[in-house]
């Protein structure tokens, strides 16, 4: 199983979007994969349509125990190759802890996951931590549970500070809490093939971050919001910008299995582009 945290520093840079389409990009390999919806906006879980549940994030927060996370987890409306741990309005209110014990709760509440699994059902092998806008205790409760991490960025003046400051989180929770944890790269969003500035930026992440820029960017297409608003995956919008877009995820989803397989202990970054 291999668990990724999609983060930036912001919001509205595409973190939602970036889980919803390598779960839609899952979906279509057959990957069975689990979307854990750490943001109190609970964008992931309004798209994904699970079922309603008696539980959530917050209350899996409070109590990691398999008895919770197995009422907080919901099949999706998209299939069964795709599950959701319902996000929490009130999963805020976790946000001010930062012991060591509150930290590794999500992470005890995961290794249960396999538990959940029904005769004739396959496990997960995909997690995808969809974190909210900013470096506090439930972004951190998904640095501390993650294998890789993944950043998302839009090519502005911005994107290197915010970049650098992502990383910094991901380096200082590997050395206090979590050893396992890589990155898996940079993944710039929203970019407008045509536009010089865009390409200037996109240069600039690539000169100071070298390979952890991902050599695929995903480009600025409309039907990705058409897409979310009719809670469909990307792969079965059928446009040709949602076929750009789902091609992109593709290669992403393809890079961030790989990367699972080709995990060492002592791996310093992630693996030379192919
Ligand atoms: N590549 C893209 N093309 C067009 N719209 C996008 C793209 N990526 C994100 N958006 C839109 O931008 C908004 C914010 O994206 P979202 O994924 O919710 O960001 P975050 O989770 O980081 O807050 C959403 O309305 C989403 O549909
Ligand atoms: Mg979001």
């Amino acid at each position: 199983m291999q668990t990724v945290a999609v983060l930036s520093l912001k919001g509205g840079v595409g973190k939602t979007t970036v889980v919803l389409g390598l779960a839609s990009a899952a979906m279509r390999r057959g990957v069975r994969t689990l979307v854990v919806d750490l943001d109190p906006q609970c964008n992931a879980t309004s798209c994904l349509e699970p079922e309603e549940t008696t539980k959530g994030l917050s209350d899996v927060l409070a109590d990691p125990r398999p008895e919770v996370l197995r009422e907080a987890v919901s099949g999706s409306s998209w299939g069964e190759e795709v599950d959701v741990l319902v996000g929490s309005e009130d999963a805020e209110s976790h946000n001010g802890h930062h012991d060591e014990e509150h930290l590794a709760r999500l992470t005890t509440a995961l290794s249960e996951l396999d538990g959940l699994i029904e005769d004739g059902e396959l496990p997960y092998q995909l997690v995808l931590l969809d974190c909210p806008p900013s470096l506090g205790r439930l972004t951190r409760s998904a640095l501390v549970a993650a294998d890789r991490a993944l950043l998302v960025t839009e090519p502005t003046i911005f994107a290197v500070s915010g970049v650098q400051r992502a990383f910094e989180a991901v380096q200082a929770e590997r050395k206090s809490t979590n050893p396992k944890l890589q990155p898996l790269g940079v993944i710039v969003n929203r970019v407008r093939p045509r536009s010089h500035e865009h390409q200037f930026r996109i240069d600039e992440l690539r000169d100071i971050f070298g390979p952890l820029v991902l050599p695929v960017a995903l480009p600025d297409r409309l039907a990705v919001q058409q897409a979310q608003g009719a809670c469909m995956p990307i792969h079965q919008w059928g446009t040709p910008g949602a076929r750009e877009v789902a091609l992109a995820f593709n290669l992403v989803l393809a890079r961030t299995l790989r990367a699972g397989r080709q995990r060492r202990p002592d791996e310093d970054e992630l693996e030379e582009d192919e």
